[in-house]
């Protein structure tokens, strides 16, 4: 008899059982030594809780909102393009695994079902996640998003080409459909083996610009890992930013994005809201990236190890037991309610400064 797992570690166990050696390189994986994919987890080992004793932790309040919208916990569900290939379901699982656990869902625009199917399943609150490739298709892709009551856009800034995922070279990963586009509009050119996906080497700033011109949606900036982008991002009159460097998928070598955190809220300064994603597996990565000043974080890989073992039930139970953890390590820790995290909370060693 398989027991139910215990905490995400092993939900990825069983998750490998139930994929295929490709579908399962292709979500572990990252670009090319996958240094950063293996600091992004390490770098919560770098922080240290200062716990406080003797506060009344009887009940400790997890809910929170972005941009306006509340949501039971403060960890949202990542965009993850081609969750059909971990099960039959995809995305329709998931926006209801995410609604059923009380938060909210960034869907992927590489989703495998149609945004507007997914919308429809949707029991709780959905951003849209984008690549922008070219105008004409972000501009339709946007109306379509507002139609189908997407709250928010999240662009995604930090992948100008393909990267090196190695993994999906060797095995002959072979992709997947895609619920919104023709694949044909997608592929490059240029793209060399492995590289299918889209390339946006041309867009810049001024993009951004163009984008907000479209729409009132709100748009959320994700990849970002430094204080210079930071403020060219309030320049360009953002409303959030995810601090993120794809879950070690893009350019490795780059900071661990917990470590880039700290340089980022400062230089946003309260301006906007800022979230994490990354490496998150415990409750107690959540609570230290609150700490050093995240409005929430978001999970990727662990919500398609739910989605793989249980599909909607799986994901449902993932998001759970973060919550779970979140709740014990906020009563340890002292502090009562999210509005209560703060940077006294924590204290960083060697690369983290003090
Ligand atoms: C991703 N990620 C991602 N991000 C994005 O903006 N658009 C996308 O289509 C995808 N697709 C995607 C597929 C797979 C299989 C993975 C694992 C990741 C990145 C994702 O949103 C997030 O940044 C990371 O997954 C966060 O790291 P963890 O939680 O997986 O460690």
């Amino acid at each position: 008899m398989v027991l139910p797992p215990l905490n995400l570690f092993e939900y990825e166990k069983q998750a490998q059982e139930h994929l295929d050696t490709a579908v399962w390189d292709h979500y572990q994986g990252g670009s090319d030594d996958e240094v950063t994919l293996r600091a992004c987890r390490d770098a919560f080992a770098q922080v240290w809780l200062r716990p406080r004793a003797l506060v009344d932790v009887s009940s400790c309040d997890l809910r929170t909102t972005v941009l306006g919208t509340p949501i039971s916990v403060p960890v949202l569900v990542a965009p993850t393009g081609g969750q059909g290939l971990a099960h039959s379901e995809g995305e329709l699982a998931t926006v209801r695994g995410a609604g059923a656990a009380g938060t909210l869902m960034v869907v992927a625009m590489f989703s495998t079902r149609s945004l507007e199917e997914i919308a429809q399943q949707a029991t709780g609150p959905r951003w849209l996640q984008l690549y922008v490739r070219s105008r004409a298709q972000t501009r339709h892709v946007v109306q379509r998003a507002q139609a189908a009551g997407y709250q928010a856009l999240v662009l995604t800034v930090d992948s100008p080409r393909p990267a090196r995922c190695e993994r999906d070279w060797r095995n002959g990963f072979a992709g997947f459909p895609f619920g919104n586009y023709d694949e044909a509009e997608f592929i490059d050119p240029r793209a060399t083996e492995g590289d299918k996906a889209l390339i946006q080497d041309a867009v810049t700033w001024e993009m951004l610009d163009w984008l907000r011109s479209l729409t009132s949606l709100p748009i959320v900036l994700k990849g970002i890992l430094t204080a210079e982008d930071a403020r060219f991002a309030l320049e360009h009159g953002v409303a959030g930013l995810i601090v993120s460097n794809h879950g070690g998928r893009r350019l490795d070598g780059s900071v661990p994005a917990l470590m880039a955190l700290p340089e980022v809220i400062e230089a946003v300064a309260g301006r906007c809201e800022v979230y994490l994603d990354g490496g998150i597996r415990r409750g107690t990565d959540v609570l230290k990236a609150l700490a050093l000043g995240a409005r929430a974080v978001l999970v990727g890989r662990p919500v398609l190890w739910g989605l793989a073992v249980n599909g909607e039930q799986g994901v449902r139970h993932v998001l759970s037991i973060l919550s779970q953890e979140l709740e014990t390590a906020m009563a340890l820790a002292g502090c009562p309610g999210v509005k209560q995290i703060h940077s006294s909370l924590v204290r960083q060693r060697g690369t983290f400064g003090s």
